[in-house]
């Protein structure tokens, strides 16, 4: 989809529909709204007086045939929500529903009204980021593998945002000086969006395409990062004993890919980004039951996260931080050379583990990453992302994210990133209390402890096993968010891409 902005009057738009919108509760429209309405000799200030449809709740839409009045075929009201709630989700929700709309009427193009600007503190540049964010997350489709040969090879990596059925979609404001920052704002949303969905797409392709070597080869395709990628061996000789044991199991070869974006200038902080790259979760040994390892594809959504967040910040150059990516990644599989429960291993950082659990694998190859992580670089600031317990989609469901870890101000941070991204993270502890889920009897630590007890915290307390002291450092377990089984208008069922959102604001500080 083009995203553009024209200087003009909408209502005179030569696009197939308007966008015009409202908040709830208001029967008599004013501003862009009003004028589009007077247009139409009052169509829609009719139907909100006399009919039943549309109260302008948030996402809701109405759409009315313009029956030659203006020359748009169409004019779609969209719901803002209450005036008083106006916040981030309100602005992209409202963008994500007019374009399904535009979807459901098989129409090419629209005209919109610029939703939120100058409500509620929203600087245009904001709004239009916003507008641009919500439109483009709310036409992805996953239609990668439909009406094509399953083993097709994907090529270099697309910033698809599905197939849009919507090609145009023009920003029309009346003001000359405002078209530039709508502009930038527009571009900004759109390689935050294009990236999440990139994101999406290779958490729904399936895991025989999606392999460890596939997200070896998508990050070495990103221009404007330096990428290493450490091979089998290189894992082996660097004494990531943990990591080894869960990749011997596959036939696939594991990689730890480390992108680097470095800013023009001196960084002024140092940032280590981690993402679990599971492609593909049986369990192991201990065996998943057929129902669990269904969608076990999507147990690399934190490296899909974290390569796309990559990718977008080498896309955005503007970020005076210094970033690093690292994605251990791997299958994990039974085989006759995987590893058992009982086994013991070593890790990089001399601390030995029994696995007891074959399907406890995730912290088992982010260990090793996170120690690598901070010895190649000392970063100000680590987070990882994994899709590492059920038990957080037990405690949260698919509404929030867990987030641990050992800086109250760096979790506060990333929390309100979140919020500001559209994206719920909720606290969990990490008590000392949890120290005895790590107990061994034979090694060092253990790596899955008493079964339907903190589980979430449990997984967060064996990774700070893990992490300097004094290191700040956040956890935010995925399980529940990176997958979804309903529809909003923005996020479709399956893969959400969650977390690449509140990694960009974080990072950029955008509210
Ligand atoms: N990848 C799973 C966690 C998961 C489960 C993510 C469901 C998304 C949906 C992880 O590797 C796992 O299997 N964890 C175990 C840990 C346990 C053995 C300590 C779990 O959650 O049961
Ligand atoms: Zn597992
Ligand atoms: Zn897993």
């Amino acid at each position: 989809m083009q995203l553009q902005v024209s200087q003009g009057d909408i209502a005179q738009s030569k696009a197939d529909a308007v966008i015009v919108n409202l908040f709830e509760g208001v029967t008599d429209p004013a501003g862009g709204t009003g004028a589009v309405d007077k247009a139409l000799g009052g169509l829609i200030s009719d139907e909100l007086k006399n009919g039943k449809r549309f109260k302008g709740k948030l996402g809701e839409t109405l759409v009315l045939p313009t029956y030659g009045k203006i020359p748009p075929r169409y004019v779609i009201v969209v719901g803002l929500g209450k005036a008083e709630d106006m916040k981030s989700l309100q602005l992209r929700r409202a963008a994500a529903a007019s374009v399904r709309a535009c979807m459901s009427l098989k129409i090419k193009s629209a005209a919109s009204l610029l939703h939120g600007a100058g409500i509620g503190g929203y600087h245009v540049k904001d709004a239009a980021r916003l507008l641009s964010e919500g439109a483009l997350l709310g036409a992805y489709q996953f239609t990668l593998r439909k009406g094509k040969k399953a083993e097709e090879e994907n090529g270099e990596a697309g910033a698809d945002s599905g197939k849009a059925e919507l090609e145009t979609l023009t920003i029309v404001e009346h003001s000359a000086d405002k078209v530039a920052e709508i502009e930038a704002g527009l571009r900004w949303g759109r390689v935050i969006a294009e990236n999440v969905n990139l994101a999406r797409t290779w958490v729904n392709d399936s895991p025989n395409n999606v392999t460890p070597t596939f997200l070896k080869k998508q990050a070495e395709l990103i221009q404007g990062l330096s990428c290493k990628v450490l091979d089998f061996e290189q894992i082996r000789k660097l004494g990531m004993g943990a990591f080894e044991l869960v990749a011997q199991g596959s036939e696939q070869p594991p990689f730890l890919i480390h992108l680097a974006y470095k800013p023009k200038g001196t960084p002024t902080k140092k940032i280590a980004l981690v993402g679990k790259g599971i492609t593909f979760d049986s369990g192991g040994l201990s065996l998943k039951t057929a129902a669990g390892m269904e969608t076990m594809k999507m147990d690399m959504a934190g490296a899909a996260a974290v390569i796309v967040a990559m990718r977008a910040i080498a896309e955005l150059k503007d970020l005076d931080i210094e970033v690093h990516g690292f994605v251990p990644t791997c299958e994990n599989m039974p085989s006759g050379r995987s590893s058992k429960p009982g086994d013991i291993v070593t890790a990089m950082n001399g601390k030995t583990i029994e696995v007891n659990n074959t399907d406890a694998e995730g912290r088992l190859i982010l260990c090793e990453a996170l120690t690598y992580a901070q010895k190649e670089t000392n970063p100000d600031e680590v987070l990882d992302l994994a899709t590492l317990t059920g038990a957080c989609i037990v405690a949260l469901g698919k509404a929030a994210a867990g987030i641990m870890g050992t800086s109250d101000d760096l979790l506060d941070r990333v929390r309100k990133s979140g919020e500001a991204a559209g994206e719920k993270l909720w606290p969990l502890p990490l008590y000392d209390e949890y120290k005895q889920a790590l107990k061994s009897d034979v090694a060092d630590l253990i790596n899955s402890g008493a079964k339907g007890e903190a589980g979430s915290s449990a997984g967060g307390m064996f990774l700070k096993e893990f992490i300097d002291k004094d290191r700040a450092w956040a956890h935010l377990d995925i399980a529940g968010p990176a997958w979804m089984t309903s529809d909003t208008p923005e996020v479709p069922k399956g893969a959400s891409g969650f977390g690449v959102r509140t990694l960009l604001y974080y990072l950029y500080n955008l509210g």
